[in-house]
């Protein structure tokens, strides 16, 4: 919705800038003739102060510490939903009524299957690869099988590639999983839950019966709520970014895998855990913040800070009582999860990370949950990307669908070496 212009004058210009205000959160300057009305570009790396796009899908208040997909407060939808249904919200919008729903959860049940010759992917990976590379090699590969849903300009094909990908990724995951401990897939099994499959898929073993537990089925599901979608973060960034050029949506997926992988992003859970484990004890808490406090030493508290949240991330708030929850169902006395609670403490306490606004983050407290779980750590990231593939299938869905979409194409401050001619190698 277009407010008062804003004028911008000094360095021999002067124009009005149109201003567009949104439903809710700050109003954007419209910037799209600014080039061609000053001959300048702006100047924002890491596009700290930049909308990339406009989305009606996730609302994140980072000063409030809120976070809604569609509008509906992700504390409710932890409450009262379960994955399916926000994965339904987060690609049509709305709640779903009960034949809707349960039309959603046969589709995605009716897919969870892959290719029988998927499987030979795997077998071209070392046993100890990262499960999360083989991830984006498998998914990448999803590219080679669907012809039948890659014209993105048919919507029945952008659905079917949707719902394909929310449907297939556990599986993937969990043989990505099976094969790094060389135990043989395990097939969906369509009578139980998406998280309850996933549970199976990746814990059980043909030699004994496998019953879920409802406790961790649940804990499963909320963590994938959690982690569903997130504006516009680093990895649907590039989901958009690669979308707007007509890629194949599978492999738009997997670069978005690639991009989640790194210990800034969707990294950042296993790395954690990782840090908990280096710090190991209650009383080396100290010479790690001092660490983190100085400039000279690389090293970060992982789990801590976000571009956007300069308060409590709200899905931390959930992830640390789920934590309780599944350590005391599960009778787990995980130390780790003492040194996580202590270091929460005396980071909120200190100086620097209160003036730098630093809270948990939302992979502060997955790692723990998914350790008492069973889960290797080498996992965690993976689990993050089963999630988000909901939450970036809808962003992708929504660009393509967004009638003003273009390639996108930044440009940069240019400062190398000017125009100059070759030099032959004997007058060097
Ligand atoms: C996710 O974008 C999303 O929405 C992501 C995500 C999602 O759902 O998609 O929420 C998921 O990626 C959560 C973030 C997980 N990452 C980590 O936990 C890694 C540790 N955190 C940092 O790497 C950092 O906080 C970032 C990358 C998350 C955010 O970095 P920014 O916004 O680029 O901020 P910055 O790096 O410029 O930091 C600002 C200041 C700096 O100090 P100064 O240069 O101003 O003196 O805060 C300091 C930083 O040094 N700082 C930290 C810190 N994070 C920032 N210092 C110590 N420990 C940290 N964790």
């Amino acid at each position: 919705m277009p407010t008062d212009p804003l004028r911008l004058s000094g360095n021999g210009i002067d124009i009005e800038l149109p201003v567009m205000e949104g439903s809710v959160g700050p109003k954007v300057v419209d910037i799209r003739k600014f080039y061609a009305e000053t001959g300048m570009f702006t100047f924002d790396p890491g596009f700290t102060a930049t909308a990339s796009c406009e989305s009606q899908i996730t609302y994140i208040d980072g000063d409030l510490g809120e976070l809604q997909y569609r509008g509906f407060p992700i504390e409710q939808l932890a409450e009262h939903s379960d994955f399916m249904e926000v994965c339904y919200i987060l690609l049509f919008g709305e709640l779903p009524n009960t034949a809707e729903k349960e039309k959603f959860l046969s589709d995605i049940t009716n897919h969870t299957m892959v290719h029988e010759q998927l499987h030979r992917f795997f077998s071209g990976f070392r046993r100890d690869a990262h499960p999360m590379a083989i991830m984006v090699g498998v998914v990448g590969a999803l590219a080679a099988f669907y012809h039948d849903s890659t014209d993105i300009n048919d919507p029945h094909q952008r659905m079917v590639a949707s719902y394909r990908l929310i449907a297939k990724i556990p599986t993937i995951a969990s043989m990505a999983y099976k094969y790094s401990v060389g135990q043989p897939f395990v097939y969906p099994d369509n009578s139980l839950s998406y998280a309850g499959n996933f549970l199976k898929m990746m814990f059980s073993v043909p030699a004994t019966p496998y019953i879920v537990n409802p406790t961790l089925e649940r804990a499963m599901d909320l963590i994938f709520i959690l982690h569903a979608d997130h504006e516009q973060n680093a990895s649907t960034s590039t989901v958009r970014l690669a979308g707007s050029s007509g890629a194949n949506p599978f492999a738009c997926i997997a670069a978005g895998i690639a991009c989640l992988w790194g210990p800034a992003h969707g990294g950042a859970n296993e790395a954690c855990l990782n840090m908990l484990e280096e710090i190991a004890t209650v009383d080396r808490i100290p010479e790690f913040v001092a660490r983190a406090k100085d400039k000279a030493d690389p090293f970060r508290l992982m789990g801590f800070g976000h571009r956007v949240y300069k308060n409590f991330d709200p899905r931390a708030t959930v992830m640390r009582d789920t934590a309780h929850e599944v350590l005391e169902e599960l009778g787990v006395d995980d130390p780790l999860f003492d040194v996580a609670m202590e270091l929460e403490k005396i980071a909120l306490e200190d100086p620097y990370f209160v003036e730098k606004k630093l809270y948990p983050n939302v992979d502060f407290y997955s790692g723990i949950i998914l350790r008492a779980m069973g889960f290797p750590t080498s996992m965690f990231t993976v689990l993050f990307a089963v999630a988000r593939t909901s939450g970036w299938v809808s962003q992708w869905k929504e660009m393509v669908e967004d009638p003003r979409q273009k390639i996108g194409r930044p440009r940069q401050l240019f400062t190398g070496t000017p125009k100059r001619d070759f030099v032959q190698m004997a007058d060097r």
